[in-house]
């Protein structure tokens, strides 16, 4: 089917799963929204969450997406379920990668970066409790103050620094030897990250995991676009363009769109 992928995020941080998205399925349109006028959801209510993806699915169903990927853990985490109740469409979320982290771990130790609402979810709670109950034991660092820096293009500054520190430095002393980034914004943030980790210490993500999946889902629902051209781009944003433009590749069209 010809029609678009759709993806949403709080704001920037989708992006980063949209990169990855775009390397395994090169021939989909994508059209992604950064809902960065709400940002951060991390410290939002599941109820104020919800009407949020709401708004955000219903937009891309206007417009056509044939899959939605919530490219959020916060969303999926407190909205997931609600949404595939409510619309048709198939959704694909994202949730912190601690079963493969937990998995590997030498230690028997990982932590995980993630936002107030993820880690206070119902989801994770549960997720947690299984590896709980394989002896694997999961350090849970809220990441406040980090996404509204991404959101303004705060990157590379003292400020960053001085949270990651602040937040990675009792995890390390604690003897994890993985690191879950449980919210998309923080790829960004991972040359930052490896210069404060010790070598032994990796980072995982769940970009590859979910790019999979959607190609999984595309291909079971003959989904799949049967076009060989240049796909088209289109990502929009409720809030500041020049910001969600510094980190467009090439070939992506960025606007502004009241939605
Ligand atoms: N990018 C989001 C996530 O994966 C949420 C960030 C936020 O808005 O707090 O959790």
């Amino acid at each position: 089917m010809n029609t678009p992928i759709g993806l949403f995020d709080s704001g920037v941080g989708g992006t980063t799963i949209w990169r990855t998205l775009v390397r395994l399925l090169p021939y989909e349109d994508t059209l992604f929204l950064a809902d960065s006028i709400h940002a951060p959801y991390g410290e939002k209510t599941s109820e104020e969450i919800i009407a949020l993806c709401e708004k955000n699915t219903e937009y891309l169903l206007e417009h056509n997406s044939k899959l939605i990927i919530v490219a959020c853990n916060t969303a999926t985490t407190n909205a997931i379920s609600h949404l595939r109740a409510k619309y048709k469409v198939p959704f694909i979320g994202i949730e912190p990668a601690i079963k493969p982290a937990g998995l590997y771990s030498q230690t028997k130790t990982i932590g995980v970066l993630a936002t107030q609402s993820t880690l206070r979810s119902a989801f994770f709670a549960r997720t947690c409790q299984q590896l709980f109950d394989k002896g694997i034991h999961v350090i849970k660092q809220e990441g406040v103050g980090l996404v509204p820096l991404i959101e303004e293009g705060r990157i590379n500054t003292p400020e960053m620094i001085e949270l990651l520190e602040k937040y990675l430095q009792p995890m390390i002393e604690q003897n994890m030897d993985y690191l879950v980034l449980g919210c998309t914004h923080y790829p960004y943030l991972t040359s930052l990250i490896s210069e404060i980790l010790p070598e032994k210490v990796r980072i995982m993500d769940s970009a590859e995991a979910v790019a999979k999946q959607t190609q999984r889902i595309l291909s079971q629902n003959q989904l799949l676009t049967e076009n060989k051209a240049t796909p088209s781009h289109l990502w929009l944003t409720n809030k500041n363009v020049e910001i969600l433009q510094s980190f467009a590749p090439t070939g992506v069209q960025v606007h502004y769109e009241n939605f």
